[in-house]
This record gives structure tokens, sequence and C-alpha cells, in this order.
């Protein structure tokens, strides 16, 4: 078997697909992070991340995962002992929570169920006995249940409140609407290789204005030098213009990705981008209906960019490995609560087109069918079609 034919289709959530020009693009000798030349590549990225942020505030591009980005976000914002309302309704909302906890941060722990969604009145009543608050924080998209959270509503919430507000965009950023100056959000923490379908390995981070005034005033330090925004304050002022915008060596093939990867998102337009998704998405859950099948977000809050959906009982694995064994189609197990419970595909930047979630529900439809599950051979497919053609 050749190298081809062994790289699965990724119709995980994330790393997915990246299209050639992307590719092509990072298919180069290694750039210095040094110079004009350099400094120049870096500042655009930057603009264009800010576009798809819709700030007019700072962008960083972090290098490194987003849970690191995200942990620099409450280390700088939230001292030890201080309170952080952490929303939560999944896996990766539960990790905010930890990071808190590890930070020394005194977590007010705001939980829904798996695939409910926290009443943003409940925040609002947590906030009238806890009045010393120092932070809100939420995801966005939940990757693990594929819940879209209302975060514009938190962050009136945390204006009225004056809270900083720090959000998880990272598998909803560049195809999910994102307004991080008119939503108020202090801190929030996109990714390359989620659904802006550039590769893996830096975050582009927008950050607000409040938030360098904040850090340059705090009398404490956070526990992480890599991590303390004051350190990175330092580097940019004083080595920004030739190139080298924080303290430590910066994966230039990545960023020359991402860079290439935002003008392919702005070139097609946000509002068209968020349309695509939704409708893909929603074309997706028709399909995923018509197999019978549940899917563990409710309409009103599904994401447009991951479904997780609710397996038949005991066949999770096998139709994880069936997908990927007999049609080379990667998608993902459940997490935390559902894992062993549910399987997630991702529809996301590249993936999120009509050939990809063709090919998809038709292999799962067999794969089911395979497995003894009674679903209508052509009725997903038939429904997928028809919706994708209105
Ligand atoms: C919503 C969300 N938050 C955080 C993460 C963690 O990102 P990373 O693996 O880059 O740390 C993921 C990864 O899938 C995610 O989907």
């Amino acid at each position: 078997m050749n190298r081809c034919t062994r790289k699965p289709i990724l119709m995980i959530p994330g790393p997915t697909e990246v299209p050639y020009e992307v590719l092509a693009s990072v298919s180069m000798p290694v750039y210095p992070h040094y110079g004009k030349e350099w400094g120049e590549i870096y500042e655009e990225t930057t603009k264009l991340a800010a576009e798809v942020f819709n700030t007019s505030g700072e962008v960083i591009i972090f290098p490194g995962p987003g849970s690191a980005a995200l942990e620099m976000g409450i280390a700088n914002l939230i001292a030890p002992g201080e309170k952080i309302i952490v929303i939560s309704n999944g896996f990766f909302g539960e990790r905010i929570e930890e990071m808190a906890l590890h930070l020394g941060c005194r977590v007010i722990s705001l939980k829904a169920e798996y695939g409910k969604v926290v009443e943003p009145r409940y925040v609002e009543d947590v906030l009238k006995t806890h009045k010393d608050v120092k932070g809100l924080a939420v995801v966005h998209n939940e990757t693990s249940t594929g819940v879209s959270n209302p975060i514009m509503v938190y962050g009136r919430i945390a204006k009225e409140n004056n809270l900083f507000y720090i959000v998880d965009a990272i598998s909803s950023y560049g195809a999910v609407e994102l307004r991080v100056d008119d939503w108020n959000i202090d801190y929030c923490v996109g990714y390359a290789g989620k659904a802006l379908s550039s590769v893996p390995g830096i975050a582009p981070v927008a950050i607000s204005y409040e938030v360098f005034r904040f850090v340059e005033d705090r009398v404490w330090k956070p526990s992480s030098w890599f991590l303390d925004l004051s350190v990175w304050k330092t580097y940019m002022d004083k080595w920004r213009p030739i190139g080298h915008p924080y303290p430590s060596t910066v994966p230039t093939h990545s960023i020359v990705g991402l860079r290439e990867a935002l003008k392919i998102a702005l070139n097609e337009g946000l509002e068209n981008r968020y349309e695509r998704h939704r409708r893909i998405a929603a074309a997706f859950r028709e399909a995923i209906r018509a197999m019978d099948l549940e899917i563990v977000a409710p309409e009103e809050y599904a994401s447009p960019t991951v479904t997780a959906v609710r397996s038949p009982e005991g066949l999770c694995n096998k139709i994880v490995r069936g997908l990927l064994e007999k049609f080379n189609i990667m998608i993902s197990g459940g997490l935390g609560q559902l894992e062993g419970k549910s399987f997630r595909i991702g529809h996301m930047g590249l993936t999120a087109t009509p050939p990809y979630i063709l090919y998809t529900i038709s292999a799962l439809t067999r794969i089911l069918i395979s497995l003894g599950v009674k679903v209508d051979e052509y009725k997903p497919l038939e429904k997928l079609y028809n919706y994708i053609q209105k």
C-alpha cells in the first residue's frame, strides 16, 4: 500500500484535511524568524487572523497547542486564590476547569449535562451571590458533544459584571460566527488546524487592550515564565520589528501555512463560510436522523463543525474501526461521559463540502448495515443530496 492510499481521510474534528494551496505554501526551505521579510509575514498573518476574529485588538500566534494558549489566558488574568466561573457542558469545558484548579484559582463550576446548555440566567444568579468573581471562561463549540454555546449572551453578562471573558474557540474559529469585540471577549483562542484547514500546531489568540493594561499594572506574577504575557509584551515591544515577536523560536512553516489558510477563508468571505458550514452540518444531521440515530446536541444548539452521534449499543468502536479499515475514513470516538457511547464526525474547513460528507454518509450507512443495524440503504444519502441541492 502506498503512502497516499494509507493516509486516511480526516473526518475527525481536527486536525482536518488541508487544501493543496496550504500544503504548497509550507513546502519551502526553513525561514528564520529574523529580519524584515519574516517580520512582514508575521504581521500580515496577525492582521488576517484579527479579521477572522472580528477584532481590532491584539492578536498573537501562540506556538503550541490550544490548551496551552488557554492556560496562558487564565494564568495571566486570574491570580491564585481568585474566583473564576467556568461554564461547562462537555469534556473541553471540564478541561478549562481543571486548568484553573491547577493554577490555584477558586473555580465556580457551572455545569450542564452533556448535550445541554448552561442557562444564562443561572450565570446571572450565581453572580448575585459571588460579588468577587474575576473571570468567566467557556468553550464556544464543545467538540465532545457538538454543542455550540451561546457565547454572545455570556459575553453580555461578563461585561455587565466587569469580568475578564475567556473563550475557547478552538473548533469554531474560521467557520462559525465569532465577534470578539462585539461580544466583549477579552481573550479568545482559535486554532490553525481545525475549521481553518491549516496544519496543526499553532493557535491564533485575540487579546483585548484591557488585558495588556491589566498585565502591565499587575503586582503578582503568574507561576509560568513562558505563559506570562508581560514577558511576551517585553519581547513584542523590543523584537517584533525584526520578526521575533515573542520569547522563543517561531514555527515559521506553520505560520506561513496559517497565512495561506486565512487568505483562503477571507477570500471565500466570512459570512459565506459561516453559511457553508451551517448548511453542510444541517444536511449531515438530516442524513444521520434518516438512519434513526440520535444526535447528542439539540437542533437549536447544534454545532456547524462537528456532529456527535449516540452510537447503537456496544457498536461505537466497531463503527470507528470499520470506517477506517473498509473506507479509509477516520472519525473519532466519544470523549468524557460519552466515551464508548458516541462517535464524532468533523465537517470543518475543507471537509465541510459535499464530496466529503456524501462519501462519509454513504460509508457509514454501509458499516451500520454490515453490523446488523436496521438502516435504509438509500434514504440517508437521498436526504443529504436533497438538502444540498436546495
Ligand atoms: C474545543 C476544544 N478545546 C481545546 C482543545 C484542545 O486543543 P489542543 O489539543 O490543541 O490542546 C480541543 C481539541 O480538540 C478542542 O476541540
